[in-house]
């Protein structure tokens, strides 16, 4: 089992390149949009809690060239108030450019192929777990394909997942909806969707709405 506590820390950005564009993406979804009927918080949360994350450092789209990833920044909000445990999903072979234009590229190519890039380390043991976060970013309008790896390997059945994205304006991306797909016997809580930007550059404001729903969510 592969589980790190949290080493909590926020680099700053560094806002040397502003890539051309960003990618077309599906219709957005905003986050005020009802969660399914089946979503429901948890009123009180004393399980056993772990964050599964994906998240990428290199220049990224409107913050440049990051040392933590939007999301990862988010999950170091989430593992301080909860004391979750963490998993991370790592590329087996780390073919991802570093660039933000050739990284969509390369991101869109899998889409298209529905690729199942290989996962670096060993899968996690979640039977010990009530609840787990899934936190991503947004890869053309879609989880990045190597969640889907992780979701057609790891079984799970009658858990609280809770989605959470940083994104480019496509907010939650239908997240929660899709994990009801994928995991139909689990039960799916409401999900945040952060600006990768406020994650990078207005991590106060990100803090208070992490703060409100994870408090929402009976944390
Ligand atoms: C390959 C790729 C595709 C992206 N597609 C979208 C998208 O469809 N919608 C969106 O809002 N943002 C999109 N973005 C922006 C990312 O979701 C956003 O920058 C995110 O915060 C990156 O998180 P990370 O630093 O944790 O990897 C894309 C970024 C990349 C690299």
């Amino acid at each position: 089992m592969i589980i790190s506590l949290c080493a909590c820390s926020s680099a700053a950005a560094q806002n040397t390149a502003q890539p051309a564009s960003t990618p077309e993406v599906t219709p957005a979804l905003t986050d005020a949009e009802p969660v399914p009927a089946a979503a429901k918080a948890p009123q009180e949360n004393k399980s056993k809690t772990i964050i599964v994350y994906f998240s990428r450092t290199g220049e990224q789209y409107n913050v440049g060239v990051i040392e933590k990833g939007n999301t990862a920044i988010v999950v170091d909000m989430i593992a301080e108030a909860t004391g979750a445990d963490l998993y991370e999903i790592l590329p087996a072979d780390d073919h991802y450019p570093m660039t933000y234009n050739a990284l969509i590229d390369v991101a869109l190519q899998e889409q298209r192929d529905h690729a199942r890039p290989d996962i670096a380390e060993e899968l996690p043991d979640l039977s010990g777990y009530d609840t787990i976060f899934f936190g991503s970013p947004v890869w053309w309008g879609d989880w990045p394909m190597i969640y889907y790896t992780f979701f057609e390997s790891v079984p799970l059945s009658g858990k609280t997942l809770i989605p959470f994205t940083t994104h480019a304006g496509s907010g939650l991306s239908g997240f929660d909806r899709s994990l009801a797909a994928q995991y139909p016997d689990c039960t799916v809580a409401k999900g945040l969707a952060v600006a990768g930007t406020d994650a990078q550059n207005h991590q106060d404001k990100v803090q208070t709405a992490v703060t409100n729903w994870l408090t929402e969510l009976g944390f």
